[in-house]
């Protein structure tokens, strides 16, 4: 019904021209669509909360083309789709017991995250990782830390049988519920003229997914030219940022070209996030024996519900040199999504570049090549932090402020990932990978200088990693 797009919220809608005609109704939908499909008892109030509305398309920092690039042809939006799916991401009856929703850790008040260090669904039952934001999520390369699904259509499959998740027996069970209330009928009636099912349920919630874009930062304004709308430290914090502390290295289109829009390269890399807690030789070598298959639900249950969660990219590609690579996340509002990095277990941006300040994971042999020590000072790491507060989306402006009073006031007693003798310390020698050497591309060779043959011993084959300190 792009006529009442056109015709009931002319002005709040894009007028940009997709290939196929269509228009992209882009700003809060109408009240129309609020009362008649969202603000029914049924769902749970949040979905009627300004901060789940799908976004408008004019905000400063978004980028046009890559939005609609994002849009696949298959799937082109309506209001009525993205109402009917944003109803579905809120409604708990797509679960196995009626309790948890997609939002429940995917809550629009944190940015669409839920602020756990690892995420809980059905039965309190937890998982090993942390949820990600939806927000621009449409520009994502892959899906899922570890990339393994291709677009939001697939990814959305997963949660809904996974057993810790929403914990349906099938993708079929979660449809029968939905197609049992008669309003979700004619909604997919009206959407896609025919009864629900599995295909267009996923549709549905992927397009209101593809809503949620989030930009008009004090960042997006001062990258558009507005010299003041970002503070002298978050400035410095963005020089440091592509310079010193060789954050563009994975979070940049490229080494030499700034990204202002996702801050990520859409690669997975070792950063040495906990590594050393776990026993990737072992871990890596269980998982090529489960994995053999390359079944995309067992690979999921091994994410989300086993040890070796740990091995990252590795589960997709059994690649030794994708163990314990994850995605380069983007950076954007990330006030609101703390805990941080794939297992949750860093609180503060205080933490995470301390993380990064120490070279982590020196033990690691598969660490990328590009963490190493980076010497940056206590003003150093408060402009970076600066820097990332200051890529906050308008709606998460007071949140965010509290948030960052909070991690400040944190940081001043409880730096568990400081280790400034590292951070300024020489650049340390790595182990050999354990496994094999055949695939190295992301392991940059060192000769084993004699000081270091016990790391070399340590990393021989069938050696632990687990205890080791980082
Ligand atoms: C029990 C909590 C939970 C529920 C329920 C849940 N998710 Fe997630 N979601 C997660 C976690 C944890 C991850 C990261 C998992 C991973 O990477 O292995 C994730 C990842 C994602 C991602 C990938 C984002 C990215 O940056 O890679 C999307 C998109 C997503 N979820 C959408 C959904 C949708 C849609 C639903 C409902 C159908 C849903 N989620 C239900 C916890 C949850
Ligand atoms: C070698 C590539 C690489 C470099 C260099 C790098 N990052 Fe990252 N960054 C990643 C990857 C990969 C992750 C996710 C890792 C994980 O969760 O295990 C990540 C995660 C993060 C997170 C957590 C985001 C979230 O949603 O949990 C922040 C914040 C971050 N990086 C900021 C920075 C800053 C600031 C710098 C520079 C000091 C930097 N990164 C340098 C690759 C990199």
């Amino acid at each position: 019904m792009s006529s009442v797009c056109a015709a009931g919220a002319r002005s709040k809608c894009l007028s940009t021209r997709f290939t196929s005609g269509l228009r992209l109704c882009s700003l809060i939908l109408s009240a129309l669509f609020t009362f008649t499909l969202v603000r029914t008892a049924d769902v749970v109030s949040a979905a009627a909360s300004p901060l789940a509305q799908p976004k408008s398309t004019r905000q400063v920092g978004l980028p046009l083309a890559a939005t609609r690039a994002a849009i696949p042809a298959d799937n082109l939006p309506t209001p009525e789709k993205v109402a009917l799916g944003q109803r579905l991401f809120f409604d708990a009856r797509l679960s196995a017991d009626d309790t948890i929703a997609c939002s429940t850790c995917h809550d629009p008040a944190r940015a669409f995250t839920d602020g756990k260090a690892v995420s809980t669904g059905i039965g309190g039952r937890p998982g090993r990782r942390n949820a990600p934001t939806i927000l621009n999520a449409l520009y994502n390369a892959t899906q899922f830390w570890d990339g393994r699904a291709a677009t939001l259509e697939q990814q959305a499959a997963f949660p809904i049988v996974n057993s810790v998740e929403m914990g349906q027996p099938s993708l079929d069970a979660a449809v029968a519920r939905i197609a049992a209330i008669p309003e979700y009928r004619r909604a997919f009636q009206n959407v896609f003229g025919a009864a629900p099912d599995g295909d267009n349920l996923l549709r549905a919630i992927a397009a209101y997914e593809r809503s949620q874009v989030s930009f008009d930062s004090p960042f997006d304004r001062y990258t558009a030219g507005e010299r003041n709308a970002i503070g002298a430290a978050a400035q410095r914090g963005w020089e440091l940022f592509n310079s010193r502390a060789q954050c563009n290295k994975c979070h940049a289109l490229s080494e030499t070209k700034r990204d202002t829009t996702n801050f990520t390269d859409n690669d997975f890399h070792n950063i040495g996030v906990m590594i050393v807690r776990h026993d990737v030789v072992r871990l890596a070598k269980q998982a090529r024996e489960l994995l053999t298959s390359g079944d995309a639900a067992a690979i999921d249950r091994a994410a989300i519900q086993t040890d070796m969660s740990a091995l990252g990219r590795f589960l997709v590609t059994k690649k030794e040199s994708d163990i314990a690579a994850f995605k380069t996340p983007n950076l954007r509002n990330l006030l609101l999504t703390a805990p941080y990095f794939h297992d949750g277990s860093h609180a503060t941006l205080w933490d995470v570049i301390d993380h990064y300040n120490k070279g982590a994971g020196l033990h690691n042999p598969y660490l990328d090549a590009d963490i190493e020590p980076l010497a940056l000072s206590e003003r150093d790491i408060d402009d970076l932090v600066a820097l990332l507060a200051s890529l906050t989306s308008p709606a998460y402006r007071e949140a965010a402020a509290i948030e960052l009073a909070r991690q400040r006031e944190l940081s001043r007693t409880t730096r568990p990932q400081r280790d400034t003798v590292r951070a300024f310390g020489p650049k340390p020698m790595r182990p050999k990978p354990a496994v094999t050497a055949r695939h190295g591309a992301r392991v940059r060779e060192h000769a084993i200088a004699p000081g270091h043959d016990r790391y070399a011993r340590e990393a021989g084959a069938g050696a632990r990693y687990a205890g080791a300190a980082e």
